[in-house]
């Protein structure tokens, strides 16, 4: 049969990886395919910078829209990024007839809905595996191999970059901008790595996973999003102390009343294995009624890590190639018209624990205010423990961990403890998840 022939925009670290990838394991993916897939044309911004990869046999133009309108192409890969330009391509190459395999985890979690619902009316498959957790096969796992299930809640540390930070910063005491910039250098990051650091590309992937785990339409729009840059060392030691730790994760959980989706900050007992899921390395935890809890690990950034999720990617749209529409597996896992419309809940509606820091005079009567002020909440304390006031300082740092509660309890506590004059705002508050088996 003949070879299926391969549009790839954009040769940065995904793409380079991407060509290196195929070439390496050309017989394999030939083996397992059917037939072989060939990149024919390429487009990147400079056609003279040297790059990491081979493109002998393949014509690289500066002109992305040359390869979504080249004929021979049956598949187009899109690794440019971001949704300018890559959305009109990836719309372009729809329009033409062509199938699209992209890891633009911003352009599927924003536009998916009208691109799918695009590709399937014209018979056409759009596959983004590597859009979320890099070479972890995340989505195939949740569509197709947990699709027995009732997912309940799934939880992720899904930002190579951030968890990268987090963890050099704990292990070696570097310093948050230096490490950055090794994640940059790496090709960890995004071209924008504020996306990395704010959450917002850890929420565009938890965007999807939502979406595919519980069957409703990509909302990111409605995803909370907190970042990495607030995370204190002390913070960090005093999590250690109490027998967490602190971790980027993404977290959506399906009540009967609608859907958390957030990413944030969080605490997470030691023992867990995704506790101890360090550097860029990813995870997701599912937790699925039948199946209970099944956990995911694997590179999260990076060339040849997030190539092997594209090539995956490649493989299975070149076997369904011939078949029937009707029967591939769909998009966001669920048929399109059985996907649910359940609301995403507001922040404050939110179900977790906390980890609660203040710093109080040291002086009488303080704790009592304080613990009365969350008993007036409804907020029960599993921990508390007061440190030692450093040399000289007229405060001490008392630390909390509570129990379960909405985040309007919370919301509403710390509002009247930091009003308390004997506590110096502001109060640090982080999320704290078991993880067990009610998430
Ligand atoms: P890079 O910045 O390394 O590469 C982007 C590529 O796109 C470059 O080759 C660039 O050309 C090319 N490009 C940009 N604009 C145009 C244009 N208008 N026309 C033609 N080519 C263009 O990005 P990554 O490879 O890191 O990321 C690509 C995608 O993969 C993004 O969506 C990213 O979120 C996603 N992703 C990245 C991962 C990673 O580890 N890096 C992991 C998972 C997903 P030139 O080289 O000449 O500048
Ligand atoms: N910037 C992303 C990360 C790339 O660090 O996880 C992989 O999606």
């Amino acid at each position: 049969m003949e070879p299926v022939k391969v549009g790839l925009l954009g040769l940065g670290t995904v793409g380079g990886g991407t060509v290196n990838v195929l070439a390496r394991n050309a017989k394999e993916i030939t083996r397992r395919a059917g037939r072989g897939i060939n990149i024919i044309h390429a487009a990147a911004r400079d056609v003279n910078k040297t790059r990491g990869c081979n493109l002998d046999g393949i014509k690289v133009t500066t002109d992305a829209f040359a390869v979504v309108n080249n004929p021979d192409v049956d598949i187009v890969v899109e690794l440019i990024g971001g949704t300018g330009v890559a959305r009109e391509l990836v719309q372009k190459a729809l329009e033409n007839g062509k199938h699209v395999v992209t890891a633009n985890k911003a352009l599927i979690a924003r536009h998916g809905n009208e691109l799918f619902a695009t590709a399937s009316s014209k018979g056409l498959m759009i596959a983004f595996e590597a859009a979320v957790a890099g070479g972890i096969p995340i989505i195939k796992a949740i569509r197709e191999g947990l699709a027995g299930n009732r997912i309940q809640w799934l939880a992720g540390i899904i930002n190579g970059t951030t968890n990268f930070i987090l963890t050099e910063m704990r292990d070696k005491g570097r310093d948050f901008a230096d490490v950055l910039k090794e994640a940059q250098a790496l090709g960890y990051a995004e071209a924008d790595p504020t996306f990395d650091v704010e959450g917002i590309d850890a929420a565009h992937k938890l965007t999807i996973l939502a979406s595919i785990a519980f069957g409703v339409p990509l909302q990111f729009d409605k995803a909370y999003t907190e970042g990495i840059s607030g995370i204190t060392r002390e913070d960090v030691a005093y999590a250690a102390e109490l027998g967490y730790r602190i971790k980027h994760l993404g977290m959506a959980r399906k009540r009967d009343d609608g859907i958390e989706l957030r990413v944030a900050p969080t605490l997470i007992p030691h023992r867990r294995l995704i506790a101890n899921v360090d550097g860029v390395m990813n995870a997701v935890l599912v937790y699925g009624d039948a199946v209970g809890p099944t956990l995911y690990y694997g590179a999260g950034a990076g060339a040849d890590p997030t190539a092997s999720a594209v090539v995956a990617d490649l493989v299975d749209v070149t076997r369904t190639l011939t078949a029937d529409p009707e029967n591939r597996v769909p998009h966001l896992a669920f048929q399109p018209e059985a996907i649910a419309n359940v609301p995403v809940l507001p922040v404050e509606e939110i179900e977790t624990a906390y980890y609660i820091r203040l710093l109080a005079e040291d002086k009488p009567g303080v704790l009592a205010d304080v613990t009365r002020i969350l008993g007036d909440q409804g907020i029960s304390i599993e921990a508390l423990i007061q440190k030692e006031p450093a040399e000289g300082a007229d405060t001490v740092p008392v630390i909390l961990l509570t129990h379960r509660m909405r985040e309007k309890q919370m919301i509403a506590a710390i509002k009247r403890i930091e009003a308390l004059s004997s506590i110096r705002a502001p109060v640090t508050r982080i999320r704290l998840e078991h993880l067990g088996a009610k998430g």
